[in-house]
């Protein structure tokens, strides 16, 4: 704790560049940064405490400076151990006005190369703003936080957290261990924070799938809203974001030719459709696996192939998953993969590629080539000789691991989604009920307009008769809520 700012980071001193890349990402992300003139006197989220766990990169600073500049406090941890920028991290603490001496921006417990361990620490570090004050909003990007607030209240009211068995994996383990050590040393503080949050505003498709869940089990403890199914986040972040920075990650990690490379997604749902145009834009072959109809035809009549797993795992060159399923690709399938083909995830979690099974396979080695680039070398057997794959960010998210994540400019379109949907939440108490919601199509539209002006977009103007004629007001929505785009 520096001048009342506590903070778990890499280095301090790398405030400046990270201010320099601030500076940068705030000409490429007109939405936060009209947020902060349209909300400017009315500080709308003035006594919001914001519990976020969201990649902590260039980007996501600039969200987190723009919901300080609507009033709220705000305490950061980046929701995967490799995604952290620690310039962007350091900028953050440190703060537009202050020094490395003396900073005075937001709490953050963020570093590149986290242990597992490390990252549940950091997470239960959220929820203590100083002198008794506990969070009132959370924003979370895949649910972790959220996971540790209801499984806090479950254990509190159970009166026991349970012992981690040995089936349970490493990751549950330490969630256990980590509630286990919080509780002992505030009983009840989960119960606490559930009843003082207003809402949770989430990012992705994977933790708004947790609060689904959580929702229909009747176990959901506070709003929730589903920032990922605006139309302007999922239709543009998840595919227009992995179009740019998937390629990103394979470049930086491999710097391997990806034209006349057999590519092989998994899946052709937003990721994938972003993924597919990555590497298809780079002259790669592109062929997919799908287990829902409706995308597999939609990737055909696109004119990829749409293939099994085992069809292609001695073919391809590169191998992507992005299902937010797990037990996509198995350690058996990759000990047939050619010499060096490489196997990444851009899914939320790590449990795509079987690296556990991987790990486990008789006489493998695993060699660092680069920090989140490792080959891993098959033993010789009788009919095939010693070969390797290269796995990229331990399989995790790879886009965030070996490259930045996504551009500002998408991301914008995304935090602006999260900032208003802060607001709704927090100035709105009660008037949503304890589900997941989606943002109202205005607020969606709205969205889009505020990044139109920089890509010289001139947008034609509804004239009443002809708003009046397809049913829709001048202003908008200019589509029904079931409109798919
Ligand atoms: P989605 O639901 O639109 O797409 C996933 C697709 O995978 C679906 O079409 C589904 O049918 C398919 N699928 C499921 N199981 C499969 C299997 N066994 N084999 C083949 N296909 C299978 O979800 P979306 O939005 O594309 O997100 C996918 C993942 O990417 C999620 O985990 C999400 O959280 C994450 N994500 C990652 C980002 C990043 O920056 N890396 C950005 C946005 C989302």
């Amino acid at each position: 704790k520096v001048n009342g700012i506590e903070f778990a980071v890499a280095d301090l001193s790398l405030a400046e560049a990270g201010r320099k890349q601030l500076r940068l990402a705030e000409v490429e992300m007109p939405g936060l940064m009209a947020l902060r003139r349209e909300y400017a006197d009315s500080q709308p989220l003035k006594g919001a405490r914001v519990a976020g766990s969201l990649h902590m990169t260039v980007q996501t600073a600039v969200l987190i400076e723009t919901l300080v500049a609507l009033g709220a406090e705000v305490r950061w941890v980046s929701c995967n151990i490799f995604s952290t920028q620690d310039e962007a991290a350091a900028a953050v603490v440190v703060g537009p006005n202050g020094t490395v001496e003396r900073p005075s921006g937001s709490a953050v417990f963020a570093w590149k190369g986290e242990t597992l361990a490390e990252y549940w620490w950091c997470t239960d570090q959220l929820f203590d703003f100083g002198d008794g004050r506990l969070p009132n909003m959370v924003l979370d990007d895949g649910g972790d936080a959220t996971l540790l607030i209801h499984k806090g209240v479950e254990f509190e009211a159970a009166g026991a957290v349970p012992q981690a068995t040995e089936e349970d994996p490493e990751e549950y383990t330490l969630v256990l261990r980590t509630l286990t050590d919080s509780i002992a040393r505030d009983a009840g503080r989960f119960t606490r924070i559930a009843k003082e949050v207003r809402g949770v505003t989430e990012e992705t498709t994977n933790g708004v799938k947790r609060l689904y869940k959580l929702a229909k089990d009747g176990e959901l403890l506070f709003p929730a809203m589903n920032v990922n199914d605006s139309v302007t986040k999922s239709k543009f972040d998840n595919k227009y974001g992995i179009r740019h920075s998937l390629i990103d990650g394979l470049n930086r990690g491999t710097d391997v030719m990806i034209a006349g490379k057999v590519a092989v997604i998994c899946g052709y749902g937003d990721v994938g459709k972003g993924a597919v145009e990555s590497l298809r834009g780079q002259g790669a072959r592109v062929v997919v696996t799908e287990i829902d109809p409706i995308c597999a035809l939609q990737a055909a009549m696109e004119g990829l192939d749409v293939v099994e797993l085992d069809d292609v795992v001695e073919r391809g060159d590169i191998f992507i998953t992005t299902t937010g399923n797990f037990d996509i690709i198995m350690a058996d399938q990759m000990a047939k993969m050619k010499h060096n083909a490489i196997v990444a995830n851009v899914g939320h979690f790590d449990n795509e590629i079987d690296m556990a099974g991987l790990a486990k396979i008789p006489g493998i080695e695993k060699i660092e080539i680069k920090p989140q680039v490792h080959e891993w070398v098959f033993p010789a057997t009788a009919d095939r000789e010693q070969h390797s794959i290269l796995v990229l960010s331990e399989g995790r998210l790879m886009n965030l691991g070996n490259a930045t994540g996504h551009p500002s400019f998408v991301m914008s379109n995304s935090f602006t989604n999260q900032t208003i949907a802060q607001i709704e939440l927090f100035t709105k108490q009660g008037q949503y009920a304890t589900d997941v919601h989606v943002l109202p199509k205005h607020l969606d539209e709205k969205v889009a307009r505020l990044h139109l002006d920089a890509l010289g977009v001139r947008l034609t103007k509804l004239t009443k008769r002809q708003a009046e004629y397809i049913g829709v007001d001048v202003e908008g929505p200019y589509k029904l809520d079931h409109y798919r785009y």
